[in-house]
Protein backbone atom coordinates (compact mmCIF):
# COMPACT_ATOMS: atom_id res chain seq x y z
CA UNK A 1 0.00 0.00 0.00
CA UNK A 2 1.26 3.53 -1.00
CA UNK A 3 1.65 6.12 1.67
CA UNK A 4 -1.36 8.23 0.16
CA UNK A 5 -3.70 5.13 0.25
CA UNK A 6 -2.66 4.36 3.72
CA UNK A 7 -3.33 7.45 4.71
CA UNK A 8 -6.74 7.39 2.89
CA UNK A 9 -7.77 3.90 4.76
CA UNK A 10 -6.69 5.31 8.03
CA UNK A 11 -8.86 8.45 7.59
CA UNK A 12 -11.65 6.29 6.74
CA UNK A 13 -11.67 4.14 9.52
CA UNK A 14 -11.20 6.91 12.00
CA UNK A 15 -14.73 7.94 10.16
CA UNK A 16 -16.22 5.06 9.68
CA UNK A 17 -17.46 2.59 12.53
CA UNK A 18 -16.74 -1.60 12.16
CA UNK A 19 -19.79 -2.03 14.65
CA UNK A 20 -22.06 0.08 12.23
CA UNK A 21 -21.43 -3.12 9.38
CA UNK A 22 -22.40 -6.15 12.05
CA UNK A 23 -26.03 -7.04 10.24
CA UNK A 24 -29.00 -6.26 11.97
CA UNK A 25 -30.64 -9.18 13.76
CA UNK A 26 -33.88 -6.82 14.66
CA UNK A 27 -35.30 -3.56 12.95
CA UNK A 28 -38.05 -1.72 13.91
CA UNK A 29 -40.10 1.01 12.41
CA UNK A 30 -42.70 2.88 13.60
CA UNK A 31 -43.75 0.39 15.84
CA UNK A 32 -47.40 0.71 17.51
CA UNK A 33 -49.61 -1.39 19.68
CA UNK A 34 -52.82 -0.55 20.76
CA UNK A 35 -54.83 -2.75 23.27
CA UNK A 36 -58.42 -1.99 23.48
CA UNK A 37 -59.85 -2.08 27.51
CA UNK A 38 -63.36 -2.36 26.77
CA UNK A 39 -64.05 0.55 24.48
CA UNK A 40 -61.06 2.61 25.81
CA UNK A 41 -57.75 2.43 23.63
CA UNK A 42 -55.01 1.98 25.55
CA UNK A 43 -51.76 3.05 23.47
CA UNK A 44 -48.83 1.13 24.65
CA UNK A 45 -46.38 1.89 22.33
CA UNK A 46 -46.64 5.24 19.92
CA UNK A 47 -44.37 4.73 17.11
CA UNK A 48 -40.76 2.63 18.26
CA UNK A 49 -38.01 2.65 15.58
CA UNK A 50 -35.55 0.78 16.55
CA UNK A 51 -32.49 -1.54 15.13
CA UNK A 52 -30.30 -3.72 17.05
CA UNK A 53 -26.68 -5.66 15.35
CA UNK A 54 -25.32 -8.58 16.29
CA UNK A 55 -23.34 -8.69 19.13
CA UNK A 56 -25.13 -5.92 21.15
CA UNK A 57 -25.91 -5.85 24.86
CA UNK A 58 -28.69 -3.68 25.34
CA UNK A 59 -31.20 -2.75 28.35
CA UNK A 60 -34.05 -1.45 27.48
CA UNK A 61 -35.62 0.60 30.76
CA UNK A 62 -38.32 2.44 32.16
CA UNK A 63 -40.81 3.03 34.52
CA UNK A 64 -44.11 -0.06 35.41
CA UNK A 65 -46.68 1.34 32.37
CA UNK A 66 -44.21 2.56 29.79
CA UNK A 67 -44.34 -0.70 27.25
CA UNK A 68 -41.32 -2.90 27.99
CA UNK A 69 -42.68 -5.84 27.86
CA UNK A 70 -45.26 -4.92 24.89
CA UNK A 71 -41.98 -4.35 23.21
CA UNK A 72 -40.46 -7.55 23.52
CA UNK A 73 -43.46 -9.80 22.69
CA UNK A 74 -43.74 -8.14 19.49
CA UNK A 75 -39.98 -8.89 19.05
CA UNK A 76 -40.42 -12.27 20.09
CA UNK A 77 -43.21 -12.91 17.73
CA UNK A 78 -45.76 -13.60 20.98
CA UNK A 79 -47.71 -10.37 19.52
CA UNK A 80 -48.90 -8.80 16.43
CA UNK A 81 -48.27 -5.09 16.08
CA UNK A 82 -50.97 -2.71 15.41
CA UNK A 83 -49.00 -0.81 12.80
CA UNK A 84 -45.03 -0.58 11.60
CA UNK A 85 -42.81 -2.97 10.64
CA UNK A 86 -41.10 -5.43 12.19
CA UNK A 87 -37.75 -7.48 10.96
CA UNK A 88 -35.95 -10.22 12.48
CA UNK A 89 -32.53 -11.64 10.83
CA UNK A 90 -34.14 -9.43 7.82
CA UNK A 91 -37.60 -11.10 7.57
CA UNK A 92 -40.59 -8.84 7.63
CA UNK A 93 -42.28 -10.65 10.98
CA UNK A 94 -45.84 -9.14 9.36
CA UNK A 95 -45.35 -11.88 6.28
CA UNK A 96 -45.20 -14.77 8.37
CA UNK A 97 -47.94 -17.20 8.60
CA UNK A 98 -48.90 -19.08 11.75
CA UNK A 99 -46.28 -21.81 11.01
CA UNK A 100 -43.70 -19.67 10.16
CA UNK A 101 -44.45 -17.56 13.30
CA UNK A 102 -43.87 -20.97 15.76
CA UNK A 103 -40.66 -21.78 13.78
CA UNK A 104 -39.24 -17.47 14.38
CA UNK A 105 -40.48 -17.85 17.94
CA UNK A 106 -37.96 -21.42 18.06
CA UNK A 107 -35.39 -19.17 17.34
CA UNK A 108 -35.61 -16.09 20.07
CA UNK A 109 -34.05 -17.48 23.38
CA UNK A 110 -36.80 -15.48 25.87
CA UNK A 111 -35.79 -15.98 29.97
CA UNK A 112 -38.30 -14.58 32.12
CA UNK A 113 -38.75 -13.61 35.70
CA UNK A 114 -40.22 -16.36 37.38
CA UNK A 115 -37.62 -18.42 35.35
CA UNK A 116 -40.27 -21.23 34.55
CA UNK A 117 -38.72 -24.05 35.19
CA UNK A 118 -39.76 -27.31 35.56
CA UNK A 119 -39.86 -28.67 38.93
CA UNK A 120 -39.65 -32.47 38.41
CA UNK A 121 -36.71 -32.28 35.86
CA UNK A 122 -32.91 -31.69 36.99
CA UNK A 123 -30.84 -28.94 35.45
CA UNK A 124 -30.26 -31.09 32.42
CA UNK A 125 -33.40 -31.93 31.80
CA UNK A 126 -35.14 -28.46 31.87
CA UNK A 127 -32.18 -27.31 29.34
CA UNK A 128 -32.68 -30.58 27.02
CA UNK A 129 -36.49 -29.58 26.98
CA UNK A 130 -36.31 -27.05 23.79
CA UNK A 131 -33.97 -29.62 21.71
CA UNK A 132 -36.73 -32.32 22.11
CA UNK A 133 -39.49 -29.61 21.03
CA UNK A 134 -37.09 -29.02 17.84
CA UNK A 135 -37.05 -32.97 17.31
CA UNK A 136 -32.91 -33.42 18.11
CA UNK A 137 -31.84 -37.09 18.94
CA UNK A 138 -31.37 -37.87 22.62
CA UNK A 139 -27.94 -38.86 22.58
CA UNK A 140 -27.49 -35.33 21.30
CA UNK A 141 -29.63 -33.67 23.15
CA UNK A 142 -28.22 -34.46 26.67
CA UNK A 143 -24.55 -33.92 25.59
CA UNK A 144 -25.85 -29.61 23.75
CA UNK A 145 -27.51 -29.04 27.07
CA UNK A 146 -24.60 -30.42 28.94
CA UNK A 147 -22.51 -28.11 27.40
CA UNK A 148 -24.54 -25.04 28.01
CA UNK A 149 -24.49 -26.27 31.81
CA UNK A 150 -20.96 -25.86 31.73
CA UNK A 151 -20.94 -22.42 29.74
CA UNK A 152 -23.17 -21.01 32.37
CA UNK A 153 -20.95 -22.04 35.17
CA UNK A 154 -23.06 -25.18 36.20
CA UNK A 155 -21.57 -27.95 35.19
CA UNK A 156 -21.22 -29.50 38.58
CA UNK A 157 -25.25 -28.84 39.13
CA UNK A 158 -26.34 -30.59 36.42
CA UNK A 159 -28.27 -33.30 38.42
CA UNK A 160 -29.99 -30.95 40.96
CA UNK A 161 -33.95 -29.82 40.56
CA UNK A 162 -34.66 -26.42 40.58
CA UNK A 163 -35.61 -26.92 44.31
CA UNK A 164 -32.36 -28.04 44.88
CA UNK A 165 -30.80 -24.25 43.17
CA UNK A 166 -30.17 -21.27 44.23
CA UNK A 167 -32.50 -17.87 42.49
CA UNK A 168 -29.06 -17.19 41.21
CA UNK A 169 -28.30 -20.51 39.72
CA UNK A 170 -32.09 -20.98 38.65
CA UNK A 171 -31.63 -18.10 36.28
CA UNK A 172 -28.31 -19.64 34.97
CA UNK A 173 -30.36 -22.82 34.08
CA UNK A 174 -33.28 -20.85 32.15
CA UNK A 175 -30.39 -18.84 29.96
CA UNK A 176 -28.42 -22.22 29.51
CA UNK A 177 -32.14 -23.37 28.49
CA UNK A 178 -32.76 -20.43 26.45
CA UNK A 179 -28.97 -20.19 24.71
CA UNK A 180 -29.55 -24.01 23.79
CA UNK A 181 -31.34 -23.91 20.30
CA UNK A 182 -28.43 -21.37 18.94
CA UNK A 183 -30.85 -18.55 19.17
CA UNK A 184 -30.00 -15.17 17.32
CA UNK A 185 -30.74 -13.45 20.41
CA UNK A 186 -31.59 -13.50 24.16
CA UNK A 187 -34.58 -11.39 25.50
CA UNK A 188 -34.73 -11.41 28.98
CA UNK A 189 -38.02 -9.95 30.64
CA UNK A 190 -37.27 -8.28 33.87
CA UNK A 191 -34.64 -11.31 34.64
CA UNK A 192 -33.34 -9.90 38.02
CA UNK A 193 -36.85 -9.18 38.99
CA UNK A 194 -37.11 -12.37 41.26
CA UNK A 195 -33.27 -11.68 42.82
CA UNK A 196 -31.91 -9.32 45.76
CA UNK A 197 -29.67 -6.63 44.41
CA UNK A 198 -26.23 -8.82 44.91
CA UNK A 199 -27.96 -11.59 42.90
CA UNK A 200 -29.02 -9.39 39.94
CA UNK A 201 -25.74 -8.15 39.75
CA UNK A 202 -24.22 -11.25 40.05
CA UNK A 203 -26.37 -12.12 36.95
CA UNK A 204 -25.87 -9.13 34.83
CA UNK A 205 -21.86 -10.01 35.36
CA UNK A 206 -22.66 -13.24 34.17
CA UNK A 207 -24.91 -11.85 31.36
CA UNK A 208 -21.70 -9.65 30.03
CA UNK A 209 -19.40 -12.52 30.10
CA UNK A 210 -22.03 -14.30 27.40
CA UNK A 211 -22.25 -11.11 25.48
CA UNK A 212 -18.22 -10.33 25.92
CA UNK A 213 -16.82 -14.17 25.16
CA UNK A 214 -19.56 -15.88 23.45
CA UNK A 215 -20.93 -12.94 21.24
CA UNK A 216 -24.45 -13.77 22.34
CA UNK A 217 -26.67 -11.06 21.09
CA UNK A 218 -28.68 -9.60 24.39
CA UNK A 219 -31.66 -7.62 25.24
CA UNK A 220 -32.46 -7.03 28.89
CA UNK A 221 -35.91 -5.29 30.09
CA UNK A 222 -36.10 -3.91 33.78
CA UNK A 223 -37.35 -1.06 35.71
CA UNK A 224 -34.24 -1.02 37.92
CA UNK A 225 -31.68 1.47 36.47
CA UNK A 226 -28.96 0.27 38.33
CA UNK A 227 -28.97 -3.05 36.62
CA UNK A 228 -30.13 -1.43 33.39
CA UNK A 229 -26.66 0.87 33.89
CA UNK A 230 -24.50 -2.47 33.24
CA UNK A 231 -25.32 -2.85 29.52
CA UNK A 232 -23.56 -0.98 26.55
CA UNK A 233 -26.62 0.31 25.02
CA UNK A 234 -29.51 2.05 27.08
CA UNK A 235 -32.71 2.39 25.75
CA UNK A 236 -35.55 4.36 28.12
CA UNK A 237 -38.78 3.99 27.27
CA UNK A 238 -41.64 6.82 28.49
CA UNK A 239 -45.40 6.30 27.44
CA UNK A 240 -44.20 4.18 24.84
CA UNK A 241 -42.03 6.59 23.00
CA UNK A 242 -38.37 6.07 23.16
CA UNK A 243 -36.77 8.68 25.30
CA UNK A 244 -33.13 8.29 24.60
CA UNK A 245 -30.80 5.57 23.64
CA UNK A 246 -27.76 5.67 24.52
CA UNK A 247 -24.44 3.96 24.21
CA UNK A 248 -23.08 3.85 28.11
N1 LIG B 1 -53.04 -7.32 27.22
C1 LIG B 1 -53.23 -6.03 27.55
N2 LIG B 1 -54.45 -5.47 27.46
C2 LIG B 1 -54.66 -4.18 27.76
N3 LIG B 1 -53.68 -3.33 28.16
C3 LIG B 1 -52.44 -3.83 28.26
C4 LIG B 1 -52.14 -5.21 27.97
N4 LIG B 1 -50.82 -5.41 28.15
C5 LIG B 1 -50.30 -4.22 28.56
N5 LIG B 1 -51.27 -3.28 28.64
C6 LIG B 1 -51.09 -1.85 28.99
O1 LIG B 1 -50.09 -1.32 28.14
C7 LIG B 1 -49.21 -0.47 28.84
C8 LIG B 1 -47.77 -1.00 28.73
O2 LIG B 1 -47.68 -2.25 29.42
P1 LIG B 1 -46.34 -3.11 29.51
O3 LIG B 1 -45.79 -3.25 28.16
O4 LIG B 1 -46.65 -4.35 30.25
O5 LIG B 1 -45.40 -2.16 30.39
P2 LIG B 1 -44.07 -2.49 31.22
O6 LIG B 1 -43.58 -3.84 30.86
O7 LIG B 1 -43.13 -1.38 30.87
O8 LIG B 1 -44.46 -2.40 32.67
C9 LIG B 1 -49.73 -0.41 30.27
O9 LIG B 1 -50.54 0.74 30.40
C10 LIG B 1 -50.54 -1.67 30.39
O10 LIG B 1 -51.58 -1.49 31.32
MG1 LIG C 1 -43.19 -5.59 32.03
Amino acid sequence: MTEEENSLTTALEYTLNEEDFLPKVIDIKKLTKTYMMGQVPVEALRGVSLSVRKGEFIAVIGPSGSGKSTLLNMIGALDRPTSGTILINGVDVSTLGDNQLADLRQSVGFVYQTFNLISRLDALGNVELPLSIVGIPKKNRKFKAAVMLKIVGLGDRMHHKPSELSGGERQRVAVARALVTNPAFIIMDEPTGNLDTKTGLEIMEFAKKLNREHGITLIIVTHDPEIGNQARRIIRLRDGLIESDEVN
